[in-house]
């Protein structure tokens, strides 16, 4: 079952070149998107984008797409929070919902709760049969495959990938992209396999640097921009399966605070592709760096270049559209956590204390 893998967790992650492609062959066709029917956001007034954990983070990733490309106002909530806030709705808005499994009883309550009040609810499932995909009006399969590791990894990248084209989509039908736009931004989701699969190659890299990490108390992840989400992502991966303390910050939020918590023994591991943000990233690096705190910067040869000097690990990864990054930087982000835990000892697949499905509120 785990096909030649020690644990699910280490074949899930190397399935994701394959998910992906698999997931841009169903939605992409003739180099146009092609997506259900009922998917036209020229009327949509706001989209509220609600989930729980992993999940959570891919629609706070997709809030930069949904606003950049398509100019949408877009909220993200975690479930447990959004349907107890009671926030107020706009007839003309969309709900989405966004769950791996489709049966989280706190998403499946927010679903409930929003139902009558929206234009629409969307869900975005790993599962098409669940109780999210059935009880709402349209439902997107992310193609992802069976998840059998608890610690959620080609759900969140194929999350990301779906997410997206709902965004180039959502641009379309508001007038603020061009058809062109559209396949220039469909090319280079194309090239993700591929480079996801050279991402792949440095797994034997990112477990050397883990045996180091393993020894850390607490670790820092730092993202700007998409990357934000993802530095918690990051976070969360370690935390769960490695059982370290281990946040996510925006870069630009450390010295409002966290970077009190800098010493020699604190990793803070970057994700900083060479995009428009990067010199801003790099000067909180290097106000981490003054603190003799150790830096991981993972970035791409240009970022290693202009900005690896110092740092106590780099790792670089091959070039990528910065609007992608997060989908392709989910890859060392989920190893270097896979790496940490294993150097740890602790049960990957089945970490402590959690289960694949949360189906209480
Ligand atoms: C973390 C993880 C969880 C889930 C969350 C939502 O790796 O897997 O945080 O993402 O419990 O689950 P789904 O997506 O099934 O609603």
């Amino acid at each position: 079952e785990k096909a030649g893998y020690k644990h699910f967790m280490a074949k899930e992650v190397a399935e994701q070149p394959v998910v992906i492609a698999d997931a841009l062959k169903h939605y992409v066709k003739g180099g146009a998107l092609n997506l259900p029917e009922g998917l036209d956001f020229s009327t949509v007034d706001r989209l509220s984008m609600v989930a729980c954990g992993t999940a959570s983070y891919a629609t706070a990733v997709a809030k930069y797409w949904f606003e950049q490309l398509a100019h949408l106002p877009c909220d993200v909530d975690i479930a447990s929070e959004f349907r107890y806030r009671e926030p107020p709705l706009s007839t003309k808005g969309w709900a989405m919902f966004v769950s791996q499994s489709g049966e989280t009883a706190d998403t499946l309550a927010a679903l409930r709760h929003a139902k009558e009040q929206v234009a629409k609810v969307v869900a975005v499932v790993n599962v098409p049969t669940s109780s999210i995909a059935r009880e709402s009006d349209l439902a997107l399969p992310i193609l992802a495959g069976v998840e059998v590791g608890v610690a959620s990894t080609k759900a969140f990248t194929c999350q990301l990938t779906v997410l997206f084209l709902m965004a180039l989509k959502a641009g379309l039908d508001r007038g603020r992209l061009t058809p062109a736009q559209v396949a220039d931004h469909l090319s280079a989701l194309n090239t993700l396999p591929g480079l996801m699969n050279h991402a792949m190659g440095l797994s034997a890299e990112i477990a050397g640097i883990a045996e180091k990490l393993a020894e850390a108390q607490d670790i820092l992840f730092l993202g700007r921009g998409p990357m934000f989400p993802l530095a918690m992502e990051g976070a969360l991966k370690l935390k769960e399966i490695s059982y370290i303390h281990a946040e996510g910050y925006a870069s630009g939020e450390l010295k409002h605070g966290p970077i009190a918590l800098i010493d020699n023994r604190v990793p803070v591991i970057v994700l900083a592709p060479r995009d428009a943000l990067f010199e801003k990233t790099v000067s909180n690096m290097q106000e981490v760096m003054a603190r003799h705190g150790k830096v991981l910067l993972i970035s791409d040869a240009q970022g290693v270049a202009e900005a690896g000097k110092g740092c106590w690990k780099t790792v670089t990864l091959p070039a990528v559209a910065p609007i992608l990054a997060p989908i392709l930087y989910s890859v060392p982000a989920q190893l270097l956590a896979y790496h940490t835990a294993i150097a740890k000892g602790t049960d990957v697949d089945q970490p402590r204390n959690l289960a694949k499905s949360v189906t209480v509120e």
